[in-house]
């Protein structure tokens, strides 16, 4: 889903005060009364590195935003169930009830926290009552940044504390991709949930989605900042394209476990898929598989690059990056690789690379701070002038998984 509450100011970033405030004000004058609601966030996420590997048994690096969703949610005593969002204010009060959760094309947003009570219940964790929920988010519109991921986290967070689940924040990850997957049709990894419900501030999350393993690393960057460009690419065929890449991964892993016994592409070193790769039989599924054993060697160097200071390596596996998901994975198009292409050219870029699941949404570049300026204006017009509209550009930080407010 989308989802854009504030416009961004001058500078690129994304105005987050008052998201309480004004959740609350609006849940009084829609549902009625303020008395019993809490409000509760649950963040967006940007990958840092690691794309289209964590449905391979690879490794991911993505942290959660300080952007994300807003939700003001009060308990019922029956078992209906009110949607209402500040960002899809023309489609009005949504109404649906424990007896009646399925996916519904009309349903909207309201399939995200639908899918999640529905997953609730299969993991046994059956809701006892109906809520009002009001959300309010400011997640860039379209931007592939995960907003659907943060409303099915917050769904759950607000469902455990509402009834009094024991289900850990890690739990949460798994019954929202499982929501996605199962409800939803969107045959995601892990990557987006775990981003937004283990998020940490100042931290990525280096996760090996094999066993889902993981350790926050800091990113500190000196005098630099992550930079979101957003290509307003609409994502269109994103959902089927994603699938296809999946199964074409899933037919080169059998293959190769024909002559190695491995369980995930993210078993293999480069060297391993060069002996084996000729078990392959179709050209572009060796680059597809290519793509994910190297990309996911690259996002090791990567961590470890990190842990020993050196940004300016960290960022030239992050162009790397782009250009195996531009050339053998073909998921970026041509508005991310402008974005791309021309924040290379700017003096003071770290590194810069497409991210989430490309065929349109965002970029995330590392800028020097003094360089910032003169990248949203280069970037910026030259965008304009090859693709026909605008980019949008978000200075964004690294904020925390789901709270309670
Ligand atoms: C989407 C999916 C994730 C991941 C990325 C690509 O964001 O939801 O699970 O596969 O694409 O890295």
């Amino acid at each position: 889903m989308g989802s854009l509450a504030e416009a961004p100011d001058g500078k690129g970033w994304v105005m987050a005060e008052n998201m309480k405030e004004l959740a609350l004000k609006k849940f009084e004058e829609v549902f009625g009364g303020a008395q019993g609601v809490n409000v509760y966030f649950a963040p967006g996420r940007v990958n840092m590195i690691g794309e289209h590997t964590d449905y391979n048994g690879g490794h991911v690096f993505p942290c959660a935003l300080t952007i994300g969703t807003y939700g003001a949610a009060r308990k019922r005593e029956d078992g209906k169930l009110r949607f209402y969002s500040m960002n899809f204010e023309h489609l009005g009060v949504m109404e649906s009830s424990l007896d009646e959760l399925k996916m519904e094309k009309e349903a909207g947003w309201t399939n995200y926290p639908k899918g999640m009570i529905w997953a609730f219940g299969e993991k046994g964790y059956q809701v006892p009552f109906g809520m009002d929920l009001l959300l309010n988010g400011n997640i860039p519109n379209g931007s592939g940044l995960s907003s659907s991921a943060s409303v099915e986290v917050l769904t759950g967070f607000i469902l455990k504390d509402l009834f009094g689940f024991e289900v850990t924040n890690q739990e949460l990850a798994l019954i929202g991709q499982y929501a996605e997957n199962k409800f939803n049709g969107v045959n995601c990894g892990i990557m987006d949930q775990f981003a937004s419900a283990m998020g940490k501030k100042g931290r990525a999350i280096f996760l090996d989605t094999a066993d889902l393993s993981f350790e926050y690393a800091p990113i500190q960057l000196e005098n630099a900042k992550i930079v979101i460009s957003c290509s307003n690419k609409k994502r269109g065929l994103a959902d089927s394209k994603y699938n296809e890449r999946r199964s074409e991964c899933e037919t080169a892993l059998a293959e190769l476990q024909e002559v190695v016994g491995i369980r995930n592409l993210g078993d293999l070193t480069q060297e391993q898929f060069e002996q084996y790769k000729a078990a392959i039989k179709d050209e572009v599924r060796v680059k597809r598989a290519k793509h994910a054993v190297y990309e996911n060697q690259r996002t090791i160097q990567a961590v470890e690059a990190l842990k020993a200071n050196k940004i300016e390596l960290f960022g030239k596996l992050m162009n790397e990056s782009h250009i195996s998901l531009q050339y053998d994975y073909e998921v970026t198009g041509v508005e991310l690789d402008t974005l791309v292409e021309e924040a290379w050219k700017v003096d003071g870029v770290i590194g810069s690379r497409m991210t989430g699941a490309g065929f349109g949404g965002c970029t995330v570049s590392i800028v020097k701070d003094d360089a910032i300026d003169a990248f949203i204006e280069q970037v910026g017009k030259a965008y304009q002038k090859k693709i026909g509209y605008d980019a949008d550009f978000y200075v964004v930080e690294i904020g925390d998984g789901p709270s309670k407010l």
